[in-house]
């Protein structure tokens, strides 16, 4: 998507995104959790989904959380698709959780693609910003923004590089994984060239792992340093491969913190035996675990942009 040399527009200070160019190593979840994490320490905070599948992780749509702007959806992509479209502010759905608000990712964000090649032809490389400027008048409220975005597909990888100033990388250990850091790498030093300078690398970490492989971790580390540059903060926090309680909370709408909060109220397997109680509603005991090390991941994420913002 990207050409020649143009005007720059400065991101927030406290926004980063999630990303990668392989899908399915957590980008979303993370995205949420990041949001949600600063949003409970009282921080206004923004996640805008720049993703064409609506993960719904934090349950707007399941279960209609939030308080949703009049006039026409906004659900499934729809406000992101419009806001770029009629170039107006980004419309959030506000209070999704206290403090927390967000822009939802779905269907309708792939038809930006479209939008954005058609423009191109008559407006060049400023297209790139379209969400940098749908963006910016609303920036100001908050504290921290959250972006997560789509895998393998450099315009909307570009799109939101566009619109912040940190990258944060999470990977998993095999090499499509790596190989998908290989995208973003290139995208990021597109993007910073041409029209964010003050883009920058939060770090990067190893996502759905076994936190005691320390040979493999390793190993990840080297590519990682290969890929995206010897002095990239490598996180020490590995969220562990937890597939159940992952998906069950996403199912539910709910934060891994939130989803751990149930587990003195969950039914027992005696109970589902006896026909008391179903499966669903068993809280599976590893999501205290699951819960801790997200936590964990956050406020190392947070700790590191913190450091190198005064550096
Ligand atoms: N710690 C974990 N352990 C196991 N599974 C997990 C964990 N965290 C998330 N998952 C599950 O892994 C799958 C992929 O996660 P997620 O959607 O966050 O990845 P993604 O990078 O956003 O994917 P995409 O590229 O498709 O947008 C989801 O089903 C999610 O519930
Ligand atoms: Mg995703």
């Amino acid at each position: 998507m990207l050409s020649d040399a143009m005007d720059f527009i400065e991101p927030p200070e406290r926004s980063v995104m999630i990303g990668t160019g392989k899908g399915g190593v957590g980008k979303s979840t993370i995205a949420a959790h990041k949001a949600a994490w600063h949003a409970a320490r009282g921080e206004r905070t923004l996640l805008v989904c720049v993703t064409s599948q609506d993960d719904d992780d934090l349950g707007i749509e399941r279960f209609n959380r939030g308080i949703h702007p009049e006039g026409p959806s906004v659900l499934n992509g729809q406000g992101l698709y419009r806001s770029v479209h009629d170039r107006v502010p980004l419309l959030p759905v506000r209070e999704v959780r206290p403090n927390l608000d967000v822009v939802p990712g779905g269907e309708a964000v792939g038809e930006l693609l479209t939008l954005l090649t058609a423009r191109m032809a008559v407006e060049g490389v400023q297209v790139v910003q379209s969400l940098a400027r749908a963006l910016a008048p609303i920036a100001r409220w908050y504290d921290q923004i959250v972006f997560d975005s789509a895998p393998e597909q450099d315009s909307l990888e570009q799109l939101t590089l566009a619109a912040t100033r940190w990258l944060f990388v999470p990977t998993r250990s095999d090499d499509t994984s790596i190989r998908g850091m290989r995208r973003i790498a290139r995208n990021f030093k597109l993007v910073r060239r041409q029209l964010n300078p003050a883009l920058s690398v939060a770090g990067a970490c190893l996502y759905g792992s076994n936190p005691n492989a320390r040979q493999l971790h390793e190993e990840v580390r080297g590519d990682v340093f290969g890929v995206l540059g010897q002095h990239t903060p490598m996180l020490h926090t590995v969220v562990g491969y937890r597939e159940m309680p992952a998906v069950n909370a996403r199912k539910k709408g709910l934060t891994f913190g939130e989803y751990a909060a149930l587990l003195p109220t969950s039914a027992k397997s005696y109970d589902v035996a006896a026909g008391r109680a179903t499966r669903a509603d068993v809280v599976p005991e590893s999501i205290a675990p699951l819960a801790a090390e997200m936590d964990r991941l956050n406020a190392e994420i947070d700790a590191h942009c913190r450091k190198a913002s005064l550096s």
